[in-house]
């Protein structure tokens, strides 16, 4: 058998040949006398146990994967700067924000959701959209995606969700009875679900689209006012997406298109940059809509939350090593500078937790230290040990407070403050609101648009079992728009009385 790579030039394969290369050695340094036999007992025997290279070497490559995400397993990333437009200051002390022209350094992961580390990239899915800041006051990472909504509302639905949308536990096989059959109870879901069957589903290339943060996030000035902010991110690239059958004829020539783009288009200089943007609202303004601004199913009208260009960043870089930085990488939601706060989005809330959560089991205890996730601020936390520590202690006094004030609190550093009232309660938001930007999404697509997205939700109801399940959707996409609904019912053949019929109970919810 003839292997394709050895006709690839050693150049291609890491460097020029050196004359006199240095020896190969073991994990500790020791030089190796031979890595082409391992140390057996004469001719026939069997390999010793104290051939220490070899077994260090095996049991070394049997630790070599850690768990992949839970979810947005496969992804790519690179580095960049981002540069601030001017001086917001009047709306947040965050400092990336203070100056015009100011630089930060930045990381971004590019990521599909649901399939695994290996999967195709043309596949319909959201596609993850993370990035961190590495700001002069600690790091910013803005978790977002490339879609402007999500599916559900509130945390605590998150893993039935996924659960739904992943392989089925009995024949690991994604099937839409079962995630239909999740979404047939989530009448919120009708938005998500109409933008990810639309062309946006599908897009061209990581470059080719938009990035959302999704959900309020706060800005807070040196006064401590408060502003709820929602931030989006508009390729300079312009948008382009692969229809079905275009995503089709991609994979079968190459299910990885998506990562050659951006390594090839970084590694050619030409730099991928986005105008990044906040949508702001006065908490004042928070009850004067229709539906609830907090709410991780809606987008913010522009023409009733216009947007502050609050700068660009560019990719420059891709990184020297795909596990060590790509892989490694850890985005969290909760890891904010001065000057940006969580909402009280319901869904936002629950992430806040979740992923350093599993990132201190995914990658270890001591993910902060990792030169991809270190802060580029100085780091003063007291904190210790664990597995793979690094170091970070320089004294003994390892606590705070101490008569010694090597570090201390800074109270113009509290986070702002929210007045509160009423009696803790467990229930769903007052304005759902579900079906009318779902609907407004549908009324401005362009004729074809439309028909794609009847053709590529049809193609999946159809393969839904219950009819019930494909019923309630069909009532879901009518209560957002008659005309969509009553296309999609006879694209399934579903009669439009019993539709309606169906999502009757689920309305009130
Ligand atoms: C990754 C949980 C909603 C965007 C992850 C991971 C978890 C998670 C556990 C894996 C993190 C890791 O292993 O490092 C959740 C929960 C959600 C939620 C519990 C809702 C309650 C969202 C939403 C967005 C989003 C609304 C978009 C706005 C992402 C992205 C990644 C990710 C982009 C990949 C980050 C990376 O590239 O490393 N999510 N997620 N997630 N999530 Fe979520």
């Amino acid at each position: 058998m003839k292997f394709a790579f050895s006709f690839i030039p050693a150049l291609l394969l890491g460097g020029a040949v050196l004359a006199n290369p240095p020896p190969l050695t073991t994990d500790s340094g020791a030089p190796v006398g031979t890595n082409q036999s391992s140390k057996t007992a004469g001719p026939r025997g069997g390999i010793l146990l104290e051939d220490f290279h070899l077994i260090e070497k095996l049991a070394r490559f049997d630790r070599e994967r850690i768990p992949e995400r839970v979810v947005h397993a496969r992804g790519v990333g690179a580095y960049g700067t981002f540069e601030s437009a001017g001086d917001f200051s009047q709306l947040t002390r965050a400092s990336l924000f203070s100056a015009k022209g100011k630089k930060t350094p930045m990381f971004v992961r590019f990521s599909t959701v649901i399939h695994p580390q290996g999967s195709p990239e043309t596949l319909r899915d959201p596609r993850g959209f993370a990035l961190k800041f590495y700001t002069d006051e600690g790091n910013w990472d803005l978790v977002g995606n490339n879609l402007p909504v999500f599916f559900i509302r509130d945390a605590i639905k998150f893993p039935d969700m996924v659960h739904s949308l992943k392989p089925s536990p009995i024949t690991n096989r994604q099937e839409p009875s079962r995630f239909f059959d999740f979404f047939s109870h989530q009448p919120e879901s009708t938005h998500m679900l109409t933008q990810l069957y639309s062309d946006l589903g599908i897009p061209a290339s990581y470059r080719q689209m938009n990035g959302h943060g999704v959900h309020a996030f706060k800005f807070v000035n040196a006064k401590g006012e408060v502003r709820y902010v929602k931030f989006n991110w508009k390729t300079l690239q312009g948008v382009k997406s692969l229809t079905a059958e275009e995503a089709a004829r991609t994979q079968a020539q190459d299910f990885q298109h998506a990562t050659q783009d951006l390594y090839t288009t970084i590694g050619k200089g030409q730099h991928p940059a986005w105008e990044l943007s906040a949508q702001v609202l006065d908490p004042k303004n928070l009850d004067a809509f229709p539906f609830d601004p907090l709410d991780a199913t809606k987008v913010w009208p522009e023409d009733q939350m216009p947007s502050v260009v609050l700068g660009k960043f560019t990719l420059t870089r891709t990184p020297d090593n795909f596990f060590e930085e790509t892989e490694q990488a850890a985005f969290s939601p909760g890891v904010m500078p001065p000057g940006i706060e969580p909402s009280e989005d319901r869904l936002l809330q629950g992430r806040l937790f979740s992923y350093a959560d599993t990132q201190r089991y995914r990658v270890g205890a001591n993910y902060q230290s990792l030169p991809v996730n270190k802060a580029r601020a100085a780091v003063n936390n007291n904190s210790q040990a664990g597995s793979m520590n690094s170091g970070n202690t320089k004294s003994d006094v390892n606590y705070e407070p101490s008569v010694t004030k090597e570090t201390e609190d800074k109270p113009a550093y509290l986070f702002s403050q929210l007045p509160l009232s009423g009696t803790s309660q467990q229930a769903a938001i007052t304005k759902t609101d579900n079906f009318s930007q779902a609907g407004a999404f549908y009324a401005k697509l362009s004729a074809a648009e439309k028909e794609r997205l009847v053709k590529n939700l049809a193609g999946d109801l159809n393969q839904v079992s219950s009819p019930v399940v494909k019923a309630r959707m069909v009532g879901f996409f009518f209560s957002a728009n008659p005309e969509y609904g009553t296309r999609l019912a006879k694209a399934v053949g579903v009669s439009l009385d019993e539709a309606k019929a169906t999502i009757a109970p689920l309305a009130a919810r």
